[in-house]
């Protein structure tokens, strides 16, 4: 990781900016298939920010390997802070043209509709423009998705803070229970940033 990460000497221009916060849920296990799909559009960037437990389910490598970065909260707490340096939440919502919650879990849905912002994550999102793109794919067992609270943040979420919420679909989940709580499939979420922004497919490195 670079040591300080300056969004206006990080962005490029003519490029889309994209922004993928994984977190606990299972689903995260997408993220390596996310970042590669956005990535082999031309002139797309993809940074990574992953809430601790979003490790569990993917690996930095998988994500460095596809050639974007991942920030954690370590990024953001180095115990070197000094005034003039870059505070990093707000840097990366700086950076982002748009802004991918994909899996949303239950702990950090709940964290956005009552505005928290105890990590990397949910600081960045309490920082972000009204006018940046935001989209949340929740991902979460069906028990949790129907407790009326997911309802509740839900509504917060879509009519307050007026993020797109995506999701979930019913499928076979991880734990085996059979219902509403998966994450909408990967491939979907990709598309919309590629329509979102028009994106065309990136030519074969030999004919660009
Ligand atoms: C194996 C495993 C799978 C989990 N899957 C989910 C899930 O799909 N959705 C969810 O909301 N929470 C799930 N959890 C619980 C979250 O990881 C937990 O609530 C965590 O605190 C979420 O933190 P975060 O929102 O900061 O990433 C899972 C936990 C474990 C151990």
């Amino acid at each position: 990781m670079p040591e300080h990460f300056f969004a206006e000497l990080s962005r490029r221009p003519g490029y889309t900016h994209v922004l993928l916060i994984t977190t606990g849920s299972v689903a995260s296990i997408k993220a390596p298939l996310i970042v590669k799909e956005l990535l082999s559009y031309s002139k797309v960037l993809v940074d990574v920010v992953a809430t601790k437990p979003s490790l569990e389910f993917y690996t930095k490598d998988e994500i460095v390997k596809a050639g974007a970065r991942v920030w954690t909260d370590e990024d953001e707490w180095t115990g070197e802070f000094k005034i003039g340096d870059p505070i990093l939440h707000i840097e990366l919502r700086r950076w982002a043209d748009i802004v991918l919650v994909a899996p949303c879990s239950a702990n950090t849905l709940s964290k956005i509709a009552h505005g928290l912002c105890d990590n990397l994550a949910t600081s960045l999102m309490r920082a972000l423009a009204p006018t940046t793109p935001t989209y949340i794919f929740p991902a979460m067992n069906t028990l949790m998705y129907e407790h009326p609270l997911t309802a509740e943040h839900l509504r917060i979420i879509r009519d307050v803070v007026g993020y797109n919420v995506v999701g979930p679909i019913g499928k076979k989940l991880a734990c085996g229970d059979i219902g509403i709580g998966a994450m909408t499939e990967w491939r979907d979420i990709v598309q919309i940033v590629v329509d979102n922004f028009q994106l065309s497919k990136a030519l074969p490195e030999n004919l660009s």
